[in-house]
């Protein structure tokens, strides 16, 4: 394959969108953004931003002409990514990535989750694409955006309230900063063949929630407060409330696949591609002084 470099990114402004465009344009891409028509975000700065309606694959492919690849870093509330997919290989971009970030959605637990259905049907739809030659993908496995997931109570609640410590509190999560995704995103499309068809795993750091507790009391002077959970009971839980129609129990299956024992989370080093696509774990030092901006 060529070298990659023409960059659309879909969803550049949300959470995880502008720290991929912003380590794009430092390594020197031609990055264009793809904003819904009724938008209220400004675009990044340094790219263009072409409106465009994410259900019709005309006006998708009208944005994606001379694209090398696409970046989905599209909401979770965006309904279908199959039109984008469709007008990627229409206008023939030669690398999709989909809008995944988070946790190892190829591990058959995790892919049973209710809160994963949707990402789980994109990649088989790529696979499919892929197979007959008619684009190439990576999945970007990222466990949980580690900065980001400091400041909600998917982690630690260091804003004050009572964590729920689950299943002890001693499982592993491996898990990416927002920088270290946006590296990554670059690492693989400097590196397609070697990222071609596959999924490709990094972490800043692989933490558990008692690690995190004793940095953060450390580092804050203070004792947070907790109570034991457990995942099996949270996912039982959330199932209930889905049933009843309360969508807010999608959270809670992130904690069943973030802290459940075989659901993925923790990946050996050997099972990372840290070093190829330009990732560094973060030292102790660095882990303690990234907690200590949340506590
Ligand atoms: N691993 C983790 O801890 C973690 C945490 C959060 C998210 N994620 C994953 O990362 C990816 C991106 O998530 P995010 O939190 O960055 O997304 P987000 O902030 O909710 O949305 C990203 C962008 O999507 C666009 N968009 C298009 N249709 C939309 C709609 N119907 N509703 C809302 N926004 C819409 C918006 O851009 P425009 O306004 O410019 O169109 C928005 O800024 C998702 O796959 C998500 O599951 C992972």
């Amino acid at each position: 394959m060529s070298a990659i470099k023409s960059v659309a990114v879909a969803g550049a402004t949300g959470n995880l969108g502008p720290s991929i465009v912003t380590q794009l344009v430092e390594a020197g891409f031609t990055v264009t953004t793809l904003t819904r028509l009724d938008s209220k975000s400004a675009p990044p700065s340094g790219t263009k931003a072409i409106p465009v309606d994410y259900t019709s694959v005309a006006s998708l492919t009208a944005a994606l002409q001379g694209q090398d690849a696409v970046v989905s870093a599209l909401s979770p509330a965006v309904a279908d990514q199959i039109p984008l997919i469709d007008a990627a290989i229409a206008a023939g971009v030669k690398r999709f990535l989909p809008s995944e970030f988070g946790c190892d959605t190829l591990n058959a637990n995790a892919a049973k989750l209710p809160v994963f259905g949707r990402k789980v049907q994109v990649h088989d739809y790529l696979a499919e694409k892929a197979k007959d030659g008619k684009v190439t993908y990576t999945l970007m496995m990222t466990g949980a955006f580690l900065d980001w997931a400091l400041g909600t109570t998917l982690i630690v609640d260091l804003k004050g309230g009572v964590t729920s410590v689950y299943d002890g509190g001693d499982r592993e999560s491996s898990m990416t900063t927002l920088p270290d995704i946006g590296r990554a995103v670059v690492g693989v499309l400097k590196h397609p063949k070697e990222t071609e068809n596959r999924a490709v795993y990094t972490q800043s750091a692989s933490v558990t929630q008692n690690r995190v507790l004793a940095i953060a009391n450390k580092v804050a002077g203070k004792k947070y407060e907790t109570k034991p959970a457990s995942t099996v009971e949270v996912e039982k839980d959330a199932h209930e409330r889905v049933k009843k129609g309360d969508m807010s129990a999608m959270y809670d299956f992130l904690r069943r696949a973030l802290w459940g024992e075989g659901f993925g989370s923790s990946k050996d080093r050997s099972e990372l591609d840290n070093d190829l696509v330009g990732v560094k774990e973060l030292t102790e030092k660095q882990l303690e002084e990234l907690i200590a901006k949340y506590a």
